[in-house]
């Protein structure tokens, strides 16, 4: 058997207030009312990290990620205090990508400066839509001249690596429209566009009252592809089912988790993925949803809302479920040292995905230099096991993500 070997570990914190919520939103999060409570959250947050430790001693935290909710409705003194005392027990890389989630319409002039004076390095906007009837129809506070505004904010406040996220395949939304989105997305100079298809999930108003004029299955496909050839011209490579990032700019973070990292997961409903070496196996863990009791119960077990070890039989749906998102695919030995499965393991449905065309070798690889081939019990490059054979998905594949995922469900 080879051995499960930790991943590179990341650190998402949830931060669950919105000053309204989106009609579309199915995320945790709830609409503040009256005061926020920064301070006691944030007290709340480290004894959450606290009760969390044990799982990670000693390991390295190459990202964090406040995400919502909206992180940026929290004071830049809230986020310095959680990031001094997430360092003062953390390993956190000198170089870690450090990343909040903003709304346009909580951006404040001199907030971006005191995020970054707290070390966050990497602001990701929400813009959606630069059409100002939409932005109405999809219940944001924002219209378009404010978002602009706030990007061009954070970049005069020293901001390069900025994450624009815009959602196609809106209510009444022409293929020039989404171009148009696009086009005025580019001329603020992000270095990443997130481009998510409209979805409409259950438990939100859309969902129960579907708004007028969504374009068909047909027409978003055709804007996905016009405004992936868009974004390809504009330098931004897509990574991922939804990412763009121009060279050297993807998210750390994100590619983590797709390429099932391990990630602490702190905060109201936020979930988190561990895996051990010394057991051999992969935890999740997530926390009660609701702010309030969250913050009652944090730090003791009743805050957490359930944990499981990640079953034999479901670690290899579990594992390509996140890495056939992304373009560049996988390897047969990261499948070994993240799973702790012998690649045997996936043989079946590996030659059933080749076999339809939804998955191509990448390349052969005879190991990379410099790595230590203990790791992966071969015994050195004389080695047939040694031999690595990365595989990707296709276009064919791309297209039909969840049929090639579900070969690995199993029996
Ligand atoms: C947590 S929110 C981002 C930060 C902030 N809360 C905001 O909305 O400005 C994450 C992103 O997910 C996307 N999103 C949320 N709900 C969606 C849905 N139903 N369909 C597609 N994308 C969605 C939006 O682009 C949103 O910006
Ligand atoms: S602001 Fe963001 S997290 Fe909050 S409700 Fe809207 S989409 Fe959801």
């Amino acid at each position: 058997m080879p051995a499960l070997i930790p991943p590179p570990l990341s650190l998402y914190v949830h931060l669950p207030w919105c000053v309204r919520k989106c009609p579309y939103c199915d995320f945790n999060s709830h609409q503040a009312k009256g005061a926020l409570p920064f301070d006691d959250y944030v007290d709340a947050l480290v004894r959450d990290l606290d009760q969390d430790l044990p799982l990670v001693w000693g390991r390295v935290v190459h990202s964090v990620f406040f995400g919502g909710g909206t992180p940026s409705l929290f004071p830049a003194e809230a986020i310095d205090r959680f990031l001094q005392q997430a360092s003062a027990r953390l390993r956190l890389a000198p170089n870690a990508e450090i990343t909040l989630e903003t709304n346009p319409g909580t951006a404040e002039h001199g907030r971006f400066d005191g995020y970054r004076a707290a070390g966050v390095n990497r602001l990701s906007f929400g813009i959606q839509t630069f059409d100002d009837d939409a932005l109405k129809r999809l219940g944001r506070i924002h219209d378009s001249s404010e978002a602009e505004r706030a990007v061009k904010m954070a970049q005069d406040a020293g901001y390069d690596n900025v994450n624009i996220d815009l959602m196609y395949a809106l209510p009444g939304q022409t293929l020039a429209g989404a171009e148009h989105d696009l086009q005025r997305a580019f001329a603020l100079q992000p270095a990443h566009v997130s481009h998510y298809q409209l979805t409409l999930e259950p438990n939100t108003v859309f969902f129960a009252r579907p708004p007028q004029g969504i374009p068909d299955q047909d027409s978003a496909w055709d804007m996905q592809e016009h405004c992936q050839a868009l974004l390809a011209d504009a330098g931004f490579a897509q990574y991922e089912v939804s990412a763009y990032a121009r060279p050297g700019r993807q998210s750390a973070h994100n590619l983590n988790y797709w390429r099932f990292g391990d990630y602490l997961g702190i905060g109201a409903g936020a979930h988190g993925k561990i895996s051990s070496g010394a057991e051999q196996q992969v935890l999740r863990r997530w926390k009660h949803k609701h702010p309030q009791t969250f913050m009652d119960t944090a730090g003791t077990a009743a805050s957490i809302g359930g944990e499981e070890i990640i079953s034999a039989e479901r670690l290899p749906f579990e594992y390509m479920l996140n890495l056939l998102r992304l373009h560049e695919g996988f390897s047969l030995r990261d499948f070994e040292s993240r799973t702790g499965l012998p690649r045997g393991a996936i043989d079946a449905p590996l030659q059933q995905a080749l076999a339809r065309g939804w998955l191509e070798p990448a390349a052969e690889a005879q190991g990379s230099e410099g790595h230590d081939c203990s790791d992966h019990g071969c015994s050195g490059h004389g080695d047939p096991a040694h031999a690595d054979v990365l595989l990707r998905p296709t276009d064919l594949g791309r297209r039909f993500t969840n049929d090639v995922v579900e070969l690995f469900l199993g029996e």
